[in-house]
């Protein structure tokens, strides 16, 4: 049967030759590679810093702690998200705060924002959810007023625009995850952007043990370096992407135009301002029976889809640690019952999403009767 993945990432022999070539100089740890890597996405996303680290969950974490969050401190951002994003907050020991989220865009609702700041409130997290921005000006001047830090969490967001800025070089800081399933990819690996010299400094200080020179250490800090293997791969992908962003661009189009003649399903909202990266293509269904099935008549075809996100609120962990209960974003928990994510890569060919539609069409009568 026919198999068509959510996601690939592109792995040629550019990529390949580039990493043998890194073996056989022997540079197992970071060095020029890296510093490449870094020079090449700072330039890419216009900011004087690009910093490197072994993830994305990394980057967040140290653009968090280069800030001086601590215990007690809170951050507030979105719960429909992969976990990394509240995780990180909650290791440095400082609170998440929820806001819910808009329902057409799926990101956080800047009108909400406001009645979630506390004296102890530090930080905004932005997730520009799926590759699409977040409302930046709202946050930005929401930031502003209360003199909060705002961390873009741009994982999933390589080459979105808002108001013609690139993601990463809006707020104070972004960071940026090469996840597999990413725009850009390294495999594990990670970014962090900003125009601050002080908090890139730190960051950097904070992600080599907390040296400022060798065995010299000014912090307790981690090891979060990415390796010169991985930024090989980094430099060789980052020169793809206005194709990889080109071709996701005309599979999204293709979709929308095509969901139009169902009134079941209705794909996330993408503001006129914002281009739209598509790390993934979100789906809207009209309720969770629908969202189901339609995963399951894909699966069954050979479709891979995703429910990206269970909102965090409700994850075991979350609702053990502040108690966390049914009801208390609902606009979160609707978007995780109807949502859902279907392919959409480099090699997607329109035969594929020909085939995908044709699917979803031959159910139409069974997805409609589950309204
Ligand atoms: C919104 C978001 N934040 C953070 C991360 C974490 O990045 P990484 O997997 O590189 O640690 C991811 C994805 O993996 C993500 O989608």
């Amino acid at each position: 049967m026919r198999r068509i993945n959510i996601a690939e990432p592109i792995i040629e022999a550019e990529e390949i030759a580039a990493v043998t070539q890194v073996l056989k100089e022997k540079r197992l740890s970071q060095g020029e590679y890296v510093e490449k890597f870094e020079k090449s996405f700072a330039e890419y996303v216009g900011t004087n810093h690009a910093i490197a680290f072994n993830s994305g969950t990394a980057a967040l974490q140290v653009g968090l702690a280069a800030k001086g969050i601590k215990p007690k401190d809170e951050i507030i951002t979105s719960p429909f998200t992969f976990a990394a994003t509240a995780n990180v907050i909650v290791l440095l020991g400082a609170k998440p705060v929820f806001v819910d989220i808009d329902p057409e865009t799926l990101n956080i609702n800047p009108l909400l924002i406001e009645e979630a700041i506390t004296s102890n409130t530090r930080a905004i997290i932005p997730v520009h959810y799926a590759g699409q921005c977040a409302e930046m000006d709202e946050i930005i001047r929401i930031a502003k007023e209360y003199d909060l830090f705002v961390l873009e969490d741009a994982a999933e967001a390589h080459g979105s625009l808002y108001k013609k800025k690139l993601a990463g070089n809006l707020g104070d800081a972004g960071t940026f995850s090469f996840y597999p399933n990413k725009n850009i990819v390294t495999g594990e690996g990670g970014m962090l952007t900003t125009n601050d010299d002080e908090l890139a400094k730190k960051a950097r200080i904070l992600l080599n043990h907390g040296q400022d020179g060798r065995y010299h250490h000014v912090e307790i800090g981690w090891n979060y370096k990415m390796m010169d293997l991985v930024a090989a791969i980094g430099l060789v992908q980052i020169k793809r992407i206005h194709h990889i962003l080109k071709h996701k661009k005309e599979l999204a189009e293709y979709y929308i135009d095509i969901f139009r003649e169902f009134d079941f399903i209705r794909p996330q909202t993408v503001r006129s301002y914002n281009l739209h990266s598509y790390m993934l293509f979100s789906v809207l269904t009209s309720n969770q029976a629908q969202r189901d099935a339609l995963q399951s008549i894909l699966e069954n075809a050979g479709v891979e889809t995703r429910i990206a996100f269970p909102s965090l609120h409700l994850q075991p962990i979350f609702r053990r640690l502040y108690g966390f209960k049914y009801g208390q974003f609902p606009v979160a928990e609707k978007a995780s019952e109807t949502v859902l994510c279907i392919p959409i890569h480099a090699y997607l060919q329109r035969e594929d999403q020909e085939y995908i539609v044709n699917v979803i069409q031959e159910s139409q009568k069974e997805l409609e009767g589950l309204k």
